[in-house]
């Protein structure tokens, strides 16, 4: 007989989220259903479980299981110079906007495994800004920020890399960012001491400073509304007078009542500037 790994429909996402809220304290409860079963069905279907008890055994049996259990749920994808014209913008940006600003304080909320946030102190370091930046990049996941920390990546996708950041309007080649070592693109000292990672939820940790760039992108599309317009709050809260707000190319803060108190920037790209 033809093995049956379980399915996860509404009723058993929400005892899943329960169980992880009641054993870790992470809360996914207003995360966007549809998008949390099918990361909770791939997982089931990966390990072969064929009941909730079987995956509350498994992610309760030490910390270590329940936090690759959350590594798994929450999407990681990411990509140096993702979306290349937007960091077009955020080069005008910085080079009008943005130039007097000392310290330019930065950050990326959501930052996974930390490319997009060398790409950002890349255009920093071109535009001569990179000094005088404090750059913040957190997320969620301790695993992805033990990446991003070691800024060293797989030379797999580095052709692509090359070709987003041509695409940004570059004025240098990418490889004067990095070395090769032991097959992997490792980026320059310069750019890692310059960022802070670290830890930070964005539905239960609040404001932390106040910044003239905040970066979260591909992250609100895995939150239901009412989360969204939450954490919208806590960026509005974080952000300077005439500080940026840049969003991923499928999220927006339009419905969001913060949407008076700030400028469209750029509609394409989901930029957005505080009203001074
Ligand atoms: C798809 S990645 C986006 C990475 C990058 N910003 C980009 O656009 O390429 C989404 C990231 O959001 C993080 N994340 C999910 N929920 C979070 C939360 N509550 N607080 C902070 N980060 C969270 C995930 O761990 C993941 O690394």
């Amino acid at each position: 007989m033809e093995f049956k790994t379980m399915q996860i429909g509404e009723k058993e996402a929400g005892e899943i989220i329960s169980e992880i809220y009641d054993n870790s304290g992470y809360d996914f409860f207003q995360y966007s259903a549809p998008s949390l079963i099918r990361r909770f069905q791939r997982y089931i279907d990966l390990k072969s479980i064929s009941s909730l008890d079987e995956l509350f055994t498994l992610i309760g049996s030490e910390p270590e299981k329940m936090n690759e259990f959350i590594e798994e749920i929450t999407v990681n994808v990411t990509e140096m110079f993702r979306d290349p014209y937007f960091f077009k913008i955020i080069r005008q940006a910085l080079m009008t906007e943005l130039y007097d600003k000392s310290p330019l304080k930065i950050w990326h909320a959501g930052c996974s495994t930390g490319e997009e946030v060398y790409s950002m102190a890349i255009i920093l370091k071109e535009k001569n800004l990179l000094k005088n930046s404090i750059i913040y990049a957190t997320d969620i996941n301790q695993s992805v920020l033990d990446i991003a920390k070691n800024g060293a990546y797989s030379l797999e996708n580095i052709n692509q890399y090359e070709k987003n950041y041509t695409d940004s309007e570059a004025s240098e080649n990418l490889n004067a960012y990095y070395e090769v070592k032991n097959g992997e693109v490792v980026f320059n000292t310069e750019l890692r001491e310059k960022i802070i990672f670290s830890t930070h939820n964005l539905v239960s940790d609040s404001v932390f400073n106040k910044f003239d760039i905040i970066v979260c992108r591909n992250v609100l599309i895995y939150f239901n509304k009412e989360l969204q317009n939450t954490v919208l709050q806590t960026f509005y809260d974080s952000l300077n007078p005439d500080g940026f707000l840049a969003l991923g190319s499928k999220e927006s803060l339009l419905f969001s009542p913060i949407n008076q108190l700030m400028d469209e920037y750029n509609g394409q790209f989901k930029i957005w500037k505080k009203k001074g």
